[in-house]
């Protein structure tokens, strides 16, 4: 029986991120301001993490991960194992080959620590005294919270206000980590104020946590401003994800036909498919590629692939991307960390170029938290609501092979754990 586990050892950690803009068959529109009013570059240059922004237009494939951030990663727990779902398979009756990566292993629960350990490192060298962002799930907020803490930094959250009030419990981890966390939209921001003004109940959105982030970032000096998804650069430290998945196929011995991951920004998707993605641009080999999405927020699967900004009240310069509108009203669900407006440049570049395949489910997350449950009975472990949206396309296209009797090889992330999300379950199952 092929092991059920593969794992890296230590040393076969990447030793470079991979990026794929050189690789990309067409140059990426750049980002563009907006005909009026400051410039939005500029502001940027001032707020954001100055490596960040100079790896965010790197022409080389390949960026070296500097030691210190590697010892970071292994403190994290990296390399991740890679599982064969044989359970899962078995209870499928399919005929499908089923993998899973790991992401959820990590200490704060998902992905986003890949690129929070780079971007605090980079933010500590420049001797920055704090860092502050938005988060959606609240798992972009912990991972933040948790690499400022390892790195001595303080860290301010922005976090969606209805997220805020239900995930009581992760609100607990982000604070024992040492972040100081506010209910978005806030009363310490401009845009906050002005939004609490008319609607003093407002849910909140990941747009307008961005702009009081920025904001925040802009009045603060020694504060720089971290995003946890969409940009070039996060996509880069995320492509970890994907280095070590293509060594443990060549471990396994065979190779995946289709990458499902699921689709917020983009930050895990693309971390996981680039590496795959860039072989299959240069012909190397071939691989399909699916996002996952709710039909909440469904940016790259129904948006317009246009220039927009990225944040509510449009204080980043305009990005070309599939978008849904910076201030569109989104339906409030579970895996809240899928719902956001825009998707990442990159990625929507590729989807625009028929690389990238989408599936959406709906809004009542009932099909995707049952596929929770299969995955949870058969292979034992707890997904986060985000991460149930792959899981659930994962089991689709497995039932798929089942009619067509296809032996494919499917590989889908496991982007974090659910154990602080149980209350989304117990609601959407009836528990
Ligand atoms: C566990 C998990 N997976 C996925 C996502 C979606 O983000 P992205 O598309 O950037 O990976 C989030 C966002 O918060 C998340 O918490």
């Amino acid at each position: 029986m092929t092991e059920v586990k593969i794992e890296l050892p230590v040393d076969d950690l990447p030793k470079s991120w991979y990026n794929i803009l050189p690789d990309l068959p067409q140059p990426l529109p750049p980002p563009k301001e907006p005909e009026t009013g400051p410039s939005r570059l500029e502001f940027l240059s001032k707020v954001m993490v100055k490596k960040c922004l100079e790896q965010e237009n790197s022409d080389q494939s390949w960026v070296p991960i500097p030691e210190e951030i590697r010892e970071l990663y292994i403190q994290a727990g990296r390399p991740r194992p890679l599982r064969r779902a044989r359970r899962l398979e078995k209870f499928l009756k399919t005929p499908a080959h089923l993998y899973w990566k790991r992401e959820d292993l990590s200490p704060t629960g998902s992905h986003k620590v890949n690129t929070a350990l780079a971007q605090l490192f980079y933010a500590s060298e420049e001797g920055r005294e704090g860092v502050c962002t938005e988060t959606g799930a609240g798992q972009w907020g912990t991972a933040l919270s948790y690499a400022s803490c390892l790195m001595g930094l303080k860290c301010v959250v922005f976090w969606v206000r209805n997220v805020h009030e239900w995930k009581v419990d992760r609100r607990t981890l982000m604070k024992m980590y040492g972040g100081e966390v506010h209910a978005s939209p806030s009363n310490i921001t401009e845009v906050g104020k002005s939004i609490l003004q008319t609607n003093p109940d407002h849910p909140g959105s990941l747009g307008i946590a961005i702009s009081e982030g920025l904001e925040y970032a802009g009045k603060n000096e020694g504060f720089v401003y971290c995003l946890g998804s969409v940009l070039n650069h996060v996509l880069m430290h995320q492509s970890v994800i994907g280095l070590e998945t293509s060594e443990q196929f060549n471990i396994v011995g065979e190779q995946p036909d289709l990458m499902i991951g699921c689709f917020g920004g983009g930050s895990n998707f693309g971390g996981f498919t680039l590496p795959l993605i860039g072989e299959v641009v240069k012909r190397k080999r071939k691989c399909e590629f699916l996002a996952a999405q709710s039909l909440a927020a469904p940016n790259i699967s129904q948006g317009e692939y246009r220039y927009d900004f990225a944040d509510h009240a449009g204080k980043t310069p305009l990005l070309k991307m599939y978008t849904l509108g910076h201030n569109a009203e989104m339906p409030p669900i579970f895996g809240d960390g899928l719902r956001y407006s825009g998707a990442s440049p990159i990625l929507s570049l590729l989807r625009n170029l028929g690389y990238i395949k989408t599936k959406t489910y709906p809004v009542d997350e009932k099909v995707v938290f049952e596929a929770t449950r299969i995955f949870l009975r058969t292979e034992g472990f707890l997904p986060a609501p985000e991460s149930s949206y792959a899981i659930r396309a994962m089991i689709d296209e497995a039932l798929k092979c089942k009619q067509t009797g296809e032996e494919k090889v499917i590989a889908c992330n496991l982007s974090g754990h659910g154990f602080l999300d149980i209350f989304g379950y117990r609601k959407v199952l009836n528990l």
